[in-house]
């Protein structure tokens, strides 16, 4: 079992003490206390203070400036400190492999039996390759370490499949983390792979190493508790990623129906790359997202003849025979149905009519890349007539020409009313968090338009929308998008039916 060890690096003993008894009520197995973090640290008072009726296992760690900690003295008084941390009672001191050898000198007689040293190893540039991982891992062994830790940083996220190799190949027990956003993976999934235990905060800023997460996050949306060797892996690649609620809304249904399975956040670079190291059928699903969704039609061995026709796939399922890449794409019936039904709510018509309400009508579709082209796609697929503004007009040329529309500019969209009633869909990031005051299209253009709808949905309601509604729009929530695409994927990803209230009422917790 990978234990969840939450560090405390506050300046003071009465809010460690505090923060120990917080990481005991919060599910943690230890704490690790950063004595360098400590102002005014004095071993003897201090370390009874904080190691005497302790509510949890501790690991003491005295971390110098040279190794990436605070702590700017000599190293015969941070010996002493670790020494006596050890004779109070301390289950685990962590000691730098370049001062390993005097360390274990000092402790050779006095070591108690339940004690464990573990020696650690940083390196905040980059991960060496597997050879050197594995070299290392051989000489903090050979310097006597019970427990071996390696902590790197991820330039890329292709970096955490070497950590995740030498893990499951070290002889004795290992903790391998790869810091920064990038090295994510290598602290939820370490159940998976055998580490021997993983660090989470009490909270953000609580850090005591990059890329952290917090021990709340790691037992109610990974389900930490869960994960174990034979735990397939689904996840969403993206860049950025980690603003995606798509974790919390997938590992619930994975939960709900009994799946064994996760799933996580990739902040990925080139997808390739990524695929190429993640191609172990333990890796067995992936949403995509900005700005990997045309990326992904090249990546996939096969693609469904929509999401070729439309040119972007957000949805990839490995085959579990032979390691095909089978590409989807579920953003386009999310969006498609979702403005159906806003329109026959609106008219009070039944969800099950025949006919689509787009047909016949002008559908405006703003931008031109893995969103438009889906939404495109379906409004030509409905019989609407399809009309596309992108800031690259040349995009937009290039979807029309494709799906037979009409290209305009954005200035052009100002003016563009050839009819009363028409339907307009925003694919673009404008309006987006942070910058919630930006719209793609100004107020006295949306008259023209009896619905709107917003591919953005954080906020849930964009200014586009506010400002549709007040014209008399009738409008429609990306909201709505998000949760039907989710589903789509979550039943190609597991074959099951999605658990619809659920996504629902998880949805409308956290947004
Ligand atoms: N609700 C949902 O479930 C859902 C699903 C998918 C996507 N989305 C949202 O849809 C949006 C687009 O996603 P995507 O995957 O289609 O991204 P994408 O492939 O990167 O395409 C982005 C599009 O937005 C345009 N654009 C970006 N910034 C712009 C700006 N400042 N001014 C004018 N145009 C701009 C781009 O124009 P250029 O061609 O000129 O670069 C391009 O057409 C995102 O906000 C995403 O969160 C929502």
């Amino acid at each position: 079992m990978t234990l969840l060890c939450v560090p405390l690096v506050s300046k003071t003993v009465e809010q460690m003490v505090a923060d120990m008894a917080a990481a005991k009520a919060c599910g943690a197995d230890l704490v690790e206390i950063r004595l360098d973090h400590l102002s005014n640290f004095d071993p003897r008072r201090d370390l009874q203070l904080l190691l005497d009726d302790r509510p949890l296992p501790a690991l003491v760690t005295y971390r110098p400036k040279w190794e990436g900690g605070e702590y700017e003295g000599n190293d015969k008084q941070r010996f002493q400190a670790l020494c006596l941390a050890m004779e109070l009672g301390a289950e685990y001191v962590d000691v730098e492999l370049k001062v390993a050898d005097d360390f274990v000198r000092l402790i050779s007689e006095k070591k108690p039996e339940n004690f464990k040293l573990i020696i650690s190893s940083h390196n905040y540039q980059s991960t060496p390759s597997n050879e050197e991982l594995s070299s290392l891992v051989a000489r903090i062994q050979a310097a006597g370490a019970d427990i071996v830790k390696i902590a790197t940083t991820a330039v890329d996220i292709v970096d955490v499949a070497r950590m995740f190799q030498v893990i499951v190949h070290c002889q004795v027990p290992m903790i391998g983390l790869v810091m920064e956003e990038k090295g994510l993976i290598s602290r939820l999934l370490c159940p998976k792979y055998g580490g021997y235990l993983t660090f989470a905060t009490l909270g953000a800023g609580k850090e005591s190493a990059p890329g952290q997460p917090t021990i709340s996050d790691l037992l109610n949306v990974y389900n930490f508790r869960q994960i174990g060797t034979d735990t397939k892996v689904f996840g969403i690649i993206g860049k950025p990623v980690g603003h995606s609620k798509s974790p919390i809304l997938h590992n619930a249904a994975f939960k709900s129906v009994g799946l064994n399975a996760v799933y996580v956040p990739f902040l990925v670079d080139v997808l390739a790359d990524f695929l190429n190291a993640y191609s172990s059928a333990d890796f067995a699903g992936f949403s995509c997202t900005i700005p990997h969704k045309e990326a992904a039609v090249r990546c996939c061995d096969e693609v469904d003849p929509i999401a070729k026709s439309i040119g972007a796939v957000n949805t990839i399922v490995k085959w579990p025979t032979d390691g095909k890449l089978i590409g989807y794409n579920t953003d386009y019936v999310g969006a498609i149905s979702a403005i159906e039904d806003g329109i026959r709510g609106s008219k009070g018509v039944g969800k099950d009519e025949t006919v689509s309400p787009l047909a016949g009508k002008v559908f405006v579709v703003i931008g031109a890349g893995g969103a438009g082209k889906a939404l495109a796609y379906g409004a030509k697929e409905k019989g609407a007539k399809v009309v596309i503004a992108n800031r690259t007009y040349e995009r937009a040329r290039e979807l029309a020409n494709l799906i037979g529309g009409h290209a305009l500019t954005l200035s052009e969209l100002e003016k563009f009313h050839p009819e009363d009633g028409m339907i307009l869909a925003n694919t673009t990031s404008i309006g987006m968090q942070p910058n919630v005051d930006e719209t793609p299209l100004k107020k006295q253009a949306l008259g023209a338009y009896a619905v709107v709808f917003d591919a953005v949905y954080t906020p849930k309601v964009t200014r586009l929308l506010r400002e549709a509604e007040e014209s008399g729009a009738t409008v429609v929530s990306g909201l709505e998008m998000f949760i039907r695409q989710a589903m789509g994927q979550f039943e190609l990803f597991t074959n099951l039916a999605a658990p619809e209230n659920l996504i629902h009422e998880i949805v409308k917790k956290y947004t």
